[in-house]
């Protein structure tokens, strides 16, 4: 498998003929060109994306705050289990994507990765702004940390956050570490064991079907 390069920054000798333009492994200026794109769809994205977005704070939260102190147990562990996933995950979007941007050569579709960061930060700032309108700020930062000490999403989020690592260390074996991966989260969850030492390298990974 080809391994990934990083792209340069400034590269002045960088390809400026369109036809010549790559995906991944290209030589770009990283130039932002908008009236000359390889990959046409990009245009249509980039359009949509900037008009489809909002400002949390322009929200009425009110309803929201009285509906929530009326649901079940249940609904609001559910409830604070999803959002304390999704405050988990989007920052992690947030952190990763300029990790791919760093080996996508076509500079329009860094433009889309990069639109996405900026949507992902925003998701970050409407999780905040309704942990902030609906819970006392001692229910706020349990909420916020969920992630890391129930069993159920810790499961998902370590797989998904090892896939991330695992690109940022193996590039070239990407492919071959999920599957890897895989398998290390079903012993996690057989083992019960505390997340350091399940994912420890010298833990041993058993393929428990
Ligand atoms: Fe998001």
């Amino acid at each position: 498998m080809e391994t990934l390069r990083q792209k340069p920054l400034f590269n002045p000798d960088g390809d400026t003929d369109v036809n010549l333009r790559r995906m991944v492994g290209g030589n770009t200026t990283n130039l932002n060109d908008f009236n000359n794109m390889k990959y046409p769809w990009v245009s249509d994205w980039y359009r949509q994306a900037m008009n489809n977005f909002w400002i949390p704070e322009e929200i009425n939260l009110n309803q929201d705050l009285k509906d929530y102190h009326k649901l079940s147990e249940a609904e609001r562990t559910a409830y604070d289990r999803i959002l304390s996933f999704l405050v988990f995950l989007d920052s992690l979007q947030t952190a990763n994507l300029p990790n791919v941007s760093d080996y996508v050569t076509a500079n329009e579709v860094n433009l889309c990765l990069h639109i996405q960061t900026f949507q992902e930060c925003l998701h970050s700032q409407a999780y905040s702004y309704m942990l902030d309108t609906i819970c006392s700020p001692e229910e706020r930062n349990n909420v916020l940390f969920l992630w890391k000490n129930d069993e159920h999403l810790l499961r998902r989020n370590t797989f998904i956050g090892d896939c991330y690592n695992d690109f940022l260390v193996n590039r070239d074996l990407f492919h071959g570490t999920v599957e890897t991966r895989r398998w290390r989260n079903r012993d996690i969850a057989a083992s019960n064991q505390p997340y350091a030492a399940a994912v420890s390298p010298e833990a041993p990974l058993r393929r428990s079907g």
